[in-house]
């Protein structure tokens, strides 16, 4: 978040009653925090998301655009959230457009479905390759309206006066496609992405201050600790959150024997759901912060391709996100990033993009290195298993 930028907890109803759909922390109560990143042009509604209190803060954005508004990534529309958006189109016109610009972050896609059924009018675009788990089902099985709902690029792209459309992608990954689809905002200079770049800061979000929880639950050393709250565990709990979700298992991370877990479990005291009944399948090696530097910036949020991207959509295709990032390098007074995770807006012009893109071409970049051990075996896992192609362009080339 930049300093002096407007924010607010929403209040009032946070009710969302579609989470058994994708069973996700916190689950059917949804709080969200309001900012508006630029004056009277691209707000940010951030919640929790997150499995077994690894939550990580997940962004819907929503831009100015000629005679109302855009919403891009949409959210859970809770009730609170669905009323600050008719404040802002009170003030700026109606929802005219609802995104969905990726093809695989389930995360972005379940709560497309419930948005279009509260802004009736919008038309719905959606990235290209949209593919579901198990089964890949037509977009009107899972909620999409067709009459409204749009392919970008197959059938054009939406607000060309105020917005340019790149693609990053697609990839095939086996189990489906990776492909993201950025868009330039012409009028506030900000490039909005998905999942492909992050920014992440060493403090917590401001989200965690209405319910520090999953901070604290992972800030113990093991299960029998009671949930303690201070400013150093909070920062303690965020750390090993960010580790959890960049590299799904950190190097320093190990996994007791379920005997192990279920002896400390159950414990006086610990014998409530907040707790998880003193189940705490973890144990963090001495030295298990040290790589978090490599992620995490000191003073001002750390700018990267997000790890688990890198590691398991990237490894065999990094000229792919090389070339996305020299068509983003041209963009004409680029200023800022507004990610769908963690922090945002980050300063991002010419130079930065230029300085990620060296720092890409020349560092090693491949499945099997260091602190990402864990996804670099993953990859070389799957490959081996014939899951994820050796080659994954090669079924999108011509
Ligand atoms: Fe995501």
């Amino acid at each position: 978040m930049s300093s002096g930028a407007k924010q607010h907890f929403l209040k009032g109803n946070n009710n969302w009653l579609w989470w058994p759909l994708f069973p996700l922390y916190p689950y059917g109560s949804r709080n969200t925090i309001f900012s508006e990143l630029v004056p009277d042009l691209v707000w940010s509604f951030e919640q929790l998301q997150g499995l077994y209190y690894v939550a990580v803060p997940i962004r819907m954005t929503v831009v100015k655009v000629p005679n109302g508004l855009m919403i891009i990534n949409p959210l859970p529309p809770t009730k609170d959230l669905v009323d600050q958006l008719r404040i802002l189109e009170k003030k700026h016109g109606p929802v005219r457009t609802i995104v969905l610009p990726t093809a695989s972050g389930l995360e972005h896609k379940i709560s497309m479905p419930a948005m279009a059924r509260s802004f009736q009018k919008a038309i719905l675009w959606v990235c290209p390759g949209q593919w579901s788990f198990p089964l890949t089902l037509p977009l009107s099985w899972l909620g999409f309206p067709s009459s409204r709902t749009r392919i970008l690029f197959a059938d054009g792209l939406p607000h060309l006066t105020a917005c340019k459309w790149i693609s990053l992608g697609p990839i095939d990954i086996g189990l489906g496609r990776f492909q993201e689809v950025a868009c330039f905002h012409k009028p506030s200079c900000a490039l909005l992405v998905t999942d492909a770049l992050v920014g992440i800061s060493s403090n917590p979000p401001e989200i965690f201050d209405l319910d520090p929880t999953p901070l604290l639950f992972h800030a113990r050393d093991e299960g029998t600790q009671p949930l303690k709250d201070s400013p150093e565990l909070r920062n303690k709990g965020w750390k090993r959150l960010v580790l959890f979700a960049s590299f799904l298992k950190p190097s320093q991370l190990q996994i007791p024997s379920i005997n192990t877990v279920l002896k400390n479990s159950f414990k006086p005291g610990l014998r409530n759901f907040k707790s998880h009944f003193g189940i705490y399948p973890f144990q963090w090696q001495k030295g298990w912060d040290l790589s978090v530097d490599q992620i995490m910036g000191s003073t001002k949020p750390l700018l990267q391709v997000a790890p688990v991207i890198e590691r398991l959509v990237f490894p065999r295709a990094k000229n792919v996100f090389l070339r996305w990032l020299d068509e983003i390098k041209e963009l004409e007074g680029m200023k800022l990033l507004v990610p769908a995770h963690f922090s945002a807006p980050i300063i991002f012009t010419k130079r930065e993009c230029v300085s990620l893109r060296q720092k890409i071409n020349f560092s090693r970049w491949g499945p099997y290195q260091d602190e990402p051990s864990f996804l670099g075996s993953l990859d070389k896992s799957l490959l081996k298993l014939g899951i994820v192609p050796n080659d994954p362009l090669n079924k999108f080339k011509d």
